[in-house]
């Protein structure tokens, strides 16, 4: 791995945050054994991963038969970091994952389309804000000096996860290789127990309507922000200094991009994924319009 930053590594066309993986692990997950059961959550970085796996891992504790995990994370650990690793081959089924990598730095076995993937899509205005204020609160991440240098660094891919567009597009354009659901942020907040019941559906999972309406209770934001399990105040204080639960609305870009920043910020939507007919919300009041056809 060859360090590009005080916080920041990059292996295989990908920036890793210093110290959570090794190029041996991620090597390695290439010969990683995938179950037909297993359920991975990929996003990129403050697309609403958090709240995705809340709503997962809440589906999945209702008919876990084991010892009830601590939190959301040992629950759904992150593939790809090796911190605190343990052998994922001994634990059993169903196995949940989070991850922010790339199909060709994920399993082969996940290509064999029975494992499932849910893939969660936020609109890059308000991710990039969401990413800005996360690098003052991770204490492993550079905290940038201003908003307009961290928008030149996200626009070019000098973040953990690399750029967004790539990661966007690179996702969309191997689905067919995948058994994939894609979701956005934007949908989650305007309707949850849609986006609930979808997920619930893809997993195969046929909960009543109280038993929704239970887990869309539970993964509010103003739940899960006092859900201990949940909300990551768990982590101890040399990596977290914030809060992952920031504001976890649509539109709070508006208070942070000028309006030069937006029509640049645009213009690169166009001409970066314009062609992929994506449908963004970009803000609460509208439905999905932007770079591509509704
Ligand atoms: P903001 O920083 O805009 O508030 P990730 O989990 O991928 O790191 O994403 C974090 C973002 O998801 C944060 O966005 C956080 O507030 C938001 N989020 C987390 N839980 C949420 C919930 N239940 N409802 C809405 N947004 C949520």
């Amino acid at each position: 791995m060859e360090n590009i930053s005080d916080s920041l590594c990059r292996y295989k066309d990908y920036n890793f945050g210093i110290g959570l993986t090794t190029a041996e692990y991620i090597d390695s997950l290439q010969s990683f054994e995938i179950r037909d059961s297993d359920v991975f959550l990929v996003t990129y970085p403050k697309s609403g991963t958090i709240w995705t796996q809340q709503i997962i891992t809440s589906i999945y504790e209702l008919d876990d038969d084991h010892v009830p995990y601590p939190n959301n994370l040992e629950r759904m650990p992150w593939l790809e970091y090796v911190e605190g690793r343990e052998d994922y081959s001994l634990r059993p089924s169903p196995r949940l994952f989070a991850s922010h990598l790339t199909p060709t730095l994920l399993p082969p076995g996940l290509r064999s389309k029975k494992a499932k993937i849910i893939y969660v899509m936020r609109n890059p205005k308000d991710n990039v804000v969401s990413y800005y204020h996360f690098c003052h609160a991770w204490a492993k991440l550079e905290t940038p000096t201003s908003f307009e240098d961290f928008l030149e660094q996200y626009l070019e891919g000098k973040v953990g996860a690399s750029s967004w567009f790539d990661h966007i597009r690179v996702w969309h354009a191997k689905r067919e290789q995948y058994n994939i659901l894609f979701l956005s942020y934007e949908d989650m907040i305007l309707d949850l127990k849609t986006a609930v019941s979808r997920i619930c559906l893809f997993l195969g999972k046929d909960l009543s309507d109280e038993s929704v309406r239970q887990i869309v209770e539970k993964s509010t934001f103003r739940n899960m922000k006092k859900d201990p399990k949940a909300n990551y105040e768990f982590l101890p204080a040399d990596i977290m200094t914030g809060q992952f639960m920031r504001k976890g609305c649509i539109g709070d870009w508006k208070n942070s991009f000028t309006v030069a920043q937006s029509e640049r910020f645009d213009r690169v939507v166009q001409e970066r994924v314009g062609d992929m007919n994506l449908a963004f919300t970009w803000d609460a009041a509208s439905r999905p319009q932007g770079a591509g056809k509704p």
